[in-house]
């Protein structure tokens, strides 16, 4: 994905990851970044000289899109655990009967690393039809030294081989593995002395998640792993208060963490800590809908205390077998009641921010990577009101047509 050539957009009704511009605009690419925007009433034939041009025609550009959270890559899948969920059993009852979690660890610690690839590539490729430039993906369903980091190469390997950015977190703390039943605590020190060092030392990981919950992991534990996650320079995140209030979005917000996730039974001292602290609260309607669940994050808290809110598909094969992130825009709207605008900056310039990777995607701004999308409408509201279209015109990641 390195090129050198220079092209420049002309038509584009462009909504730049924030706002949406006035006028129709000119945007300028440069070896596969942003150089310049400007409306079209101002440009002047000199500023076409050396570009290769391109007439958006009036449709609409918005930045690639970021899915900042996913769990892709995985063996087998869950369609029987989501019959068994039609007949009345609850996700958590199934996750305490070694269902859920641990079953999808049982297949992917069988899986090799090709078949994972081969199986995750089209869940990736779904998510770039519709627009994905920059897709986050997750460990933890290997919950061992050798399957976490196997996890983790394979979502490398998505990055090199596909025409779209990937960002790896180790998710270690996602659930106690059967070795460790009944003691967690030294789990815990599997994941802070041995995976976190070993995915940084491989410079595997981008970031280290847990999953703070009460059949998961504790507030201290999870405080642990945030500590040994920094000593070794990687990001920190959260899957917090998705099914109960345990404080651990405040912890991780104490702790720096770039985003909490889920955040259904956030209280407004949770939301005042992620102020504080500038972390993004990440919205996953997917897993909010499949669970049907019926608490929703605190909106109005976090858009009194200006908490960015990024919005992803948590896809993954059991709470969230959804592997596309415009259904997620008209889910925040409907379900969590969030405006277009909202929604769609959630999975441009905030989503950007909870990789905190705002300085290179998420914003069609001077200097950033020129990824993305040209859609098939001049309204940005359209793309999250309709599911099945408005179609994806163009995707173009560092430049070019990807
Ligand atoms: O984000 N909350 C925990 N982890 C995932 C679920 C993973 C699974 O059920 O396999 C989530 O919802
Ligand atoms: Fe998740």
């Amino acid at each position: 994905m390195i090129q050198s050539s220079s092209r420049l957009w002309l038509n584009a009704i462009l909504f730049d990851g924030l706002n949406t511009a006035a006028e129709p605009m000119a945007v300028a690419v440069q070896q596969g970044r942003i150089a310049w925007l400007k409306p079209m009433s101002e440009l002047n034939t000199d500023d076409q000289s050396g570009f290769e041009c391109i007439d958006a025609q009036g449709a609409l550009m918005t930045p690639g899109l970021i899915d900042c959270h996913t769990h892709l890559v995985f063996g087998g899948n869950r369609a029987g655990e989501f019959e068994a969920r039609l007949e009345g059993k609850s996700y958590e009852e199934i996750a305490r009967a070694g269902g859920g979690i641990i079953s999808t660890v049982r297949a992917t610690r069988a899986a090799t690393e090709d078949e994972l690839f081969e199986s995750a590539k089209p869940r990736l490729q779904a998510l770039m039809a519709d627009g994905a430039t920059t897709v986050e993906i997750k460990s933890g369903y290997g919950l061992d030294l050798d399957n976490e980091l196997k996890m983790l190469r394979v979502a490398r390997r998505l990055g090199r081989e596909l025409p779209v950015r990937v960002v790896t977190t180790l998710l270690g703390a996602h659930a106690l593995p059967p070795e460790y039943k009944d003691d967690a605590d030294g789990y815990i020190e599997l994941v802070c002395n041995q995976m976190i060092p070993a995915a940084a030392a491989e410079g595997l990981a981008d970031a280290v998640d847990v999953f703070c919950e009460n059949i998961a992991f504790s507030v201290a534990q999870c405080e642990r792993v945030y500590t040994a996650a920094k000593a070794h320079g990687l990001a920190i995140k959260g899957h917090t208060e998705q099914l109960s209030n345990l404080g651990g979005s405040a912890a991780a917000a104490r702790a720096g963490a770039l985003s909490v996730d889920h955040i259904e039974y956030l209280d407004e001292d949770g939301v005042k800590a992620l102020a504080e602290a500038g972390t993004v609260a990440t919205l996953l309607p997917g897993a909010f809908f499949i669970l049907r669940e019926t608490r929703v994050p605190p909106i109005e808290l976090l858009r009194r205390y200006r908490v960015p809110m990024a919005l992803a598909t948590d896809a993954n094969p059991g709470t969230s077998p959804i592997f596309s992130l415009k259904l997620m825009l008209n889910m925040a709207c409907t379900l969590f009641r969030l405006t277009p605008i909202e929604a769609l900056r959630g999975v441009t310039a905030h989503g950007a921010r909870a990789l905190g990777l705002q300085a290179e995607v998420g914003r069609i701004a001077p200097g950033l990577q020129a990824d993305f999308c040209l859609w098939d409408t001049t309204n940005p509201a359209e793309l999250a009101y309709s599911v099945g279209l408005p179609r994806l015109v163009q995707r173009i990641v560092s430049g070019e047509l990807a």
